[in-house]
């Protein structure tokens, strides 16, 4: 596990850019594993500049990792419009080429589709993550047991606060969604994980300091990956 301290979040932002240029140089057609939440908006604008200076997206395909179950894509609090209001709407990526969990869909079929259309790519190149202040991964929540494939997920309480923060109310947020699962995470040749936030640290000290793995912080699992990089905003997140 490779760790790089970035100064704030601009400089976290620019550094977890410039391993998906890297990527994209290397191979034109890349697929991409994304992320929501706050952690990876800076990353989106540092990519959307580099489309816009010459970067070209137009073969690149993306599978996002997680979206809530029962919110209408166009629905202002999906991930679907987060990803497009972030990202898609300013790049030249073809919307047939982006793929992200369908909300509205029977759930435990769309779960087994998402997975398969994972499988048959043989997973992303290069999968963005950002951390939960629980230590999850996606929607992969501390647990005794973890979904290896996409999954059905029951949100935690902490996480339903946690992202309360872009809701009218606690009780609007979806207490369920679809998530990628460890295994489909992990089927991703390389991992690229931002972590900003003051409410990061515990989590993150237990993935850098423990040199152990558990269940309860599914992040940690990560020192499994043969090809992760931990890009951290120390600004934001004091772990030294
Ligand atoms: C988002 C996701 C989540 C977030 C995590 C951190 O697609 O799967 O695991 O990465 O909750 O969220 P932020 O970045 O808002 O702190």
């Amino acid at each position: 596990m490779k760790v790089i301290y970035a100064k704030n979040y601009e400089e976290m932002s620019k550094i977890g850019c410039e391993l998906i240029v890297k990527q994209v140089r290397e191979k034109e057609n890349s697929i991409l594993g994304l992320a929501t939440g706050s952690t990876p908006i800076g990353l989106y604008k540092e990519l959307i500049k580099e489309n816009k200076d010459g970067l070209d997206l137009s073969k690149v395909s993306t599978y996002n990792l997680d979206e809530y179950i029962g919110l209408d894509k166009d629905h202002d609090q999906s991930y679907n419009y987060f990803m497009y209001d972030n990202l898609f709407n300013h790049v030249n990526i073809k919307s047939e080429n982006i793929n992200i969990p369908n909300g509205t869909n029977d759930p435990d079929v769309e779960v087994i589709e998402y997975e398969k259309k994972l499988r048959e790519v043989g997973g992303v190149d290069i999968q963005v993550l950002g951390l939960g202040a629980n230590g999850h991964i996606a929607f992969n929540e501390p647990d005794l047991e973890l979904n290896v494939p996409t999954s059905i997920v029951k949100l935690t309480e902490s996480t339903i606060k946690a992202n309360s923060r872009f809701f009218a109310k606690e009780s609007d947020v979806p207490t369920t969604a679809i998530s990628m699962g460890m295994g489909s995470i992990f089927s991703a040749k390389k991992i690229l994980i931002l972590i900003s936030g003051s409410n990061k640290e515990e989590a993150t000290k237990y993935l850098l300091d423990s040199n152990k793995i558990t269940t309860n912080n599914p992040a940690s699992l990560l020192h499994l990956h043969h090809d992760v990089t931990v890009v951290i905003d120390e600004s934001a997140v004091k772990v030294k």
